[in-house]
């Protein structure tokens, strides 16, 4: 029963999952995906993350062959996006896709003709729909029809549906964007557990955390371009072994507390989108002594200060100078010539 479509076409590239080189996909004016370059390990979980219109769901469409790349070129274990689609196919599975066969026809029907479709008995797909919802906390739910579920209900149906085939390597797209705390703990175990049966997990997100817990490796993507790319810990560490966080009382002496952090500990600090935080990699912890005494001499009053291993929030923001909520409206505004100075 498992694997059902690898049995029809092996992999034929052990090592990567997916190579992809300057994936380039323009609509209109917009370079929504503008030199994307990934490559996957067989047996990994790698993450995209990225903001709202980052290119997130343009690559993962153009790597599940849904749209063709203008630039660039992509193989999947080995075989070429473009030019061998149908055998991509056979390797892919993309959440998004699958559960819903027929809105009227309940969550069950529905899960028990992706199996038979996939050349289960009658009763082995029965049995087989029961496992899943039941493991998906939709038993509940399991006669109802589809256009009764709720989104949460919804995305948990459509992993259980890729569950079925369990193709070699999986898409998900923000698998746990609008998911209950509890809901995405079930989730993220049940991503876990698909790798350790074999497969290779792609997924998309614009949780930091999620991805710092679920990924092996992470792609940072903002504006169709991976801005960096590495395990969660090189991430963190490519923005110092340590991360300054600061907040000042008086917040007219921000660009003077700036100026002094950046003095002090000769780097570039950024200033967090939410409530005027202050963040600056340390290359040493014990240089925050210094800058207690910069401050103190320049009379620039301290609310919070602490020194902590930097998260990813830190990290992307270091990167792309800017935070991962800013919104939208903003990063239109942006030409992409003060994207490039930026960055
Ligand atoms: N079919 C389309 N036609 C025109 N523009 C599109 C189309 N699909 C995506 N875009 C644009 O391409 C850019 C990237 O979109 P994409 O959906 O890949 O982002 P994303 O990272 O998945 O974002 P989100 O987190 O909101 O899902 C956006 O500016 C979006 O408006
Ligand atoms: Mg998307």
């Amino acid at each position: 029963m498992k694997q059902v479509q690898s049995r029809i076409i092996a992999p034929d590239n052990g090592d990567l999952a997916v190579e992809a080189h300057a994936l380039v996909k323009t609509f209109g004016d917009n370079r929504a995906v503008d030199g994307v370059t990934l490559n996957v390990r067989a047996g990994s979980i790698y993450g995209v993350l990225g903001p709202n219109g980052a290119g997130k769901t343009t690559t993962i469409r153009m790597l599940a062959t849904l749209l063709r790349p203008d630039a660039g070129s992509a193989k999947i274990f080995g075989h070429d996006v473009v030019k061998e689609p149908q055998i991509v196919r056979q390797l892919i599975g993309v959440t998004g896709q699958y559960a819903s066969v027929d809105e009227s026809l309940s969550a069950t029907e529905n899960l028990v003709i992706f199996s038979r479709l996939l050349g289960l008995g009658r009763a082995e797909a029965r049995h087989k729909a029961v496992e899943l919802l039941e493991e998906f906390s939709l038993t509940e739910a399991a006669k109802r029809p589809l256009k009764k579920f709720s989104g949460g209900m919804r995305r948990r149906l459509d992993l259980a549906a890729s569950l079925i085939a369990q193709p070699p390597l999986i898409f998900l797209d923000e698998p746990t964007t609008g998911l209950d705390p509890r809901t995405r703990n079930q989730m993220w175990e049940t991503i876990r557990r698909l790798v350790k049966t074999g497969s290779t997990v792609l997924l998309t997100t614009q949780y930091l955390q999620e991805a710092d817990e679920l990924a092996d490796r992470i792609a940072v993507i903002d504006r169709g371009r991976v801005v960096a790319e590495g395990t969660a810990d090189e991430l963190k560490t490519s923005v110092g072994s340590s991360s300054l966080q600061l907040r000042i009382q008086n917040p007219q002496d921000i660009q003077d507390a700036r100026q002094t952090v950046e003095r002090v500990l000769m780097v570039q600090s950024a200033v967090s989108p939410e409530g005027g935080k202050i963040t600056a990699p340390m290359a040493d912890a014990d240089r925050v002594t210094d800058l207690l005494i910069a401050f103190r001499e320049t009379g620039i009053q301290l609310a919070e200060l602490s020194v902590q291993k930097p998260t990813l929030d830190e990290v992307f923001l270091t990167i792309t100078g800017h935070g991962v909520k800013e919104d939208a409206a903003k990063e239109m505004d942006e030409t992409d010539e003060v994207r490039g100075i930026k960055q």
